[in-house]
Order: structure tokens, then sequence, then C-alpha cells
């Protein structure tokens, strides 16, 4: 039989022994490792880092892109994205732990997010980071209160690079709860306050205004809103050079969409014209462009396989109960994300039903998707919930005492296990009566 594509444009292939991703089957896999499982393609993540790196060379050989380690933050997966010239974009202390475990340079890691701490921002400093993306006036006096503690010793002569966050006051046009653009979110500067702190921060000897950055939101799919941000921003960076601030980048951060369903391929946009909608806001030619993806790196090389524990008829509604939910895989529950789900087992024939296919976690929010049209399901088959390379496993927690699963990633067509399923006891092993 000749294998054809399931859900076009990525590594997924269907035959008589079922779905397999890159050459591998997925049936083996759940039966050798159990489920849930979540298993990567690390071929195509190589390949969307490289794809990318090589769009933005189109604009000058030192613009870069610093993957979102919130994303899919594996060690095996920054380390492969990593040797792929990536940088890597962090939100936490522990972030830049996890890059720097990873075998990341400091000097390649920005940091950015809201509320930094003091102890976040002493690490960065002592670690050596590359950038640090400013969202506060209490940041900068972090930063300055830190460099005066740690009386410069750390960093020997060298100054801190620092970008100011701007919030556009732009609509990304997504889901409310990824949308960061906005006024009323928590995120940025206004263009007023980041004036001030621009002044701030150039009567520091110790730091220097290396960068804007902006970041409007995830999931998005119409360029229009990221043109709208990139002209507003390359209007304040050009302000900056006026004031003589030493400009060296402009970081319109990540948030370029993917097809969640196969409908939505057509939609998404090539690196290359988002690369060409950031760079708008670059007010010359001598300024490198940044750009912070996660989702658009990471997101359609994982598949979350979970087995069908049970089937129920309700009144309204048939019911596939499988052993992944909430737990694994929270985007459902926490923005009714939809995710694609198909049956791993090999079709028999072309006939569907509808099911709910909800996990084992007392919450009703506890859902993988409404209204699925699978074969028929019995328990004991396994499912695959497409596109959970990122915000997947990252977000996987342990509630209800649940341990999170085995992660595989294959390579060359060979299947290898990166992460073991959490022990049960490790979850209280911190806890004391
Ligand atoms: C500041 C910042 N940069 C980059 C990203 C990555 O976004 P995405 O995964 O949509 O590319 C995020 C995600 O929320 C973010 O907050």
């Amino acid at each position: 039989m000749v294998p054809i594509n399931t859900f076009p444009g990525s590594h997924f292939t269907r035959d008589q022994h079922g779905l397999s991703l890159s050459g591998v089957s997925l049936l083996q896999l759940s039966k050798k490792h159990g489920t849930p499982l979540y298993v990567y393609d690390f071929d195509r993540i190589r390949q969307r880092a490289s794809e990318l790196s090589q769009a933005l060379k189109t604009v000058s050989p030192t613009s870069r892109a610093f993957y979102a380690v919130k994303a899919l933050s594996h060690l095996a997966a920054l380390k492969l994205i990593s040797s792929e010239g990536l940088g890597m974009d962090v939100v936490s202390g522990g972030e830049i732990e996890r890059s720097l475990a990873a075998g990341v340079k400091a000097k390649d890691i920005v940091f950015s997010g809201v509320a930094k701490s003091r102890a976040e921002i002493e690490l960065g400093i002592s670690a050596g980071i590359g950038c640090f993306n400013i969202e506060s006036p209490h940041e900068i006096e972090l930063l300055l209160e830190s460099l005066q503690s740690q009386g410069n010793k750390n960093i020997g002569a060298e100054k801190i690079n620092v970008a100011l966050r701007i919030n556009p006051d732009v609509d990304g046009h997504t889901h409310a709860k990824i949308n960061t653009g906005l006024a009323d979110t928590k995120f940025g500067l206004s263009p007023v306050l980041a004036m001030t702190l621009a002044k701030k921060i150039q009567a520091s000897p110790q730091l220097v205004l290396a960068g804007v950055s902006c970041h409007i939101g995830s999931q998005i799919l119409d360029l229009a809103t990221i043109k709208q941000a990139a002209k507003q921003v390359r209007q304040f960076a050009s302000a900056l050079l006026q004031l003589g601030a030493p400009l060296r980048h402009i970081d319109m951060g990540g948030g370029l969409g993917v097809a969640y369903r196969p409908s939505e391929l057509p939609l998404v946009p090539s690196f290359l014209d988002w690369v060409n909608a950031a760079k708008l806001s670059l007010p010359n030619a001598d300024i490198d462009l940044h750009l912070e993806p996660g989702r658009s790196i990471v997101a359609d090389s994982g598949v979350l396989l979970t087995r069908v524990i049970d089937v129920k008829s309700g009144e309204k509604k048939a019911f596939a109960l499988v052993d992944a939910g909430m737990t694994e895989l929270l985007r459902p529950a926490l923005y009714d994300a939809y995710h694609h789900i198909e049956s791993v087992e090999p079709l028999t024939n072309s006939q569907t039903k509808a099911y709910d296919v909800v996990g084992p976690v007392c919450e009703t929010s506890c859902w993988l998707g409404e209204n699925v049209a699978l074969p028929n399901i019995i328990s004991g088959n396994i499912l695959a919930i497409m596109t959970v390379g990122a915000y997947g496993m990252s977000m996987a927690s342990n509630y209800n005492t649940r341990v999170r699963p085995a992660e595989i990633a294959i390579e060359n067509k060979i299947p290898r296990m990166i992460r073991k399923q959490e022990v049960l006891s490790s979850l209280w092993e911190s806890e004391h009566f």
C-alpha cells in the first residue's frame, strides 16, 4: 500500500500498519513505552529552526532567532535548536539555568518576561547573559542595585545590554488569553514610559540601550497585526536613535501561528513572509532583526499518544475516555484549543462516528477534542493528538497525583527515549509530615 499523508505538511504517514511519524510506527512505540507518550520528530524541529535562520539571513548576516524555551523545554530540544544557531529566549531563572545546562552560551540568552525577581536578575548578570528585555522601571532599579551589590565583579569591564519592551496597543487577533500587545495587558511599557526609562539607561555608565523589543501575542496568522506593531516600534526606535542610543537590534518577539487543522495549512505565513513583516520595524539597515519563535519551531513536530480506556455513550454524546488529559495537554482546558485527533490503528474502512475525547482528571474541562470524527473506537485503541510539540509537555502537571509521561525523540528515523515516565513516589519525596 502506498503511504498517504494524513496531516499534510508534516512527517506523518499512514499504511496498513497504522500511523507512523518519520517512518516509525506509533503503534509499536505505544506498545514498547506505554501511554500517555509524547513523541517528537527532531528532524522536523531541525528543519524549522534552519529555515527560520536562513530567512533571517536575508535581512543581515547577524540577524537571529532566539527560541522561546517555554514552548518545549527539554534539554535535548534546546541543544538541537541551539546547534542550528538560534539563541534562547527565557522567562525565568529556571529557564536560564536550563539553557546553560543544555550547553547554550550565556551571551546567547535573552531574558524576557514580566516580574523578573532580584534573584533572577542577579543570576542573569552573574551568568553574563546577552540581553535583558526590560518590562518595568522596577527592573531597571533591580539591575542597577544588583550591579552595585555585585561590584561589577562578575562581569569585568563589560556593560549590560538591555532592550525596552514596548506595548504597542495592537490587537494580535488571537485567543484573548494569548493576546499580549494591548494596552490593558500586563506586558511591556507604554512608549511614553519607555522613553523616560531610555533616558535613565542612557545616563547609566553600566547599561547599554542595545535594543527595542515587542511581542504582541501567540498563534498569529494575520501578518497585518505584526506590520502594525512593527511600524510603531520603528517610530520608537527612531526616537531612541535621535537620543543617541546605540541600538543594535530590534526584537519583534515570537507569535507566528501554526496549522492545528489541516484546513489551516494554506493560511500559515512562511518564515520569509514573517521576517519581511517584522523587518518593517528596523529604523535603518545597520540594525539587526531578532525574533523569539516558540510554537512555529516545535509545534508540528510533536504528537501525544493516548490509549482508550473506556467508550461510553451518554444521553447526547459518545465519549472516548482516554489515559491522557489536561495533566498531559492543558491547552484545550486553558484556551479551548483545538487539536486534530486521529486513530493510530490501521483503518479498515472509511466510516466514522463522532466522539468527545476526554481525559481521566476530575474536571469537566479535562477534555482533548469535541465531536471528533473517528473510526469505531474500542477500549485499548491508541489515538494520536497532533501538533502538541509546543506548550504540551512544558505545561504538563501532576494534578490528581498523576506522573508526567515519557518523551521519545525520533532522529534519522531512529526513536530514542529522552525522558522516562516520572516515578510516582518522586511526587511526594520533598513533602514532610
Ligand atoms: C516574550 C515572548 N516571546 C516569545 C514567545 C513565543 O511565542 P510563540 O510560541 O507564539 O512563538 C512568547 C510566548 O508567549 C513570549 O511571551
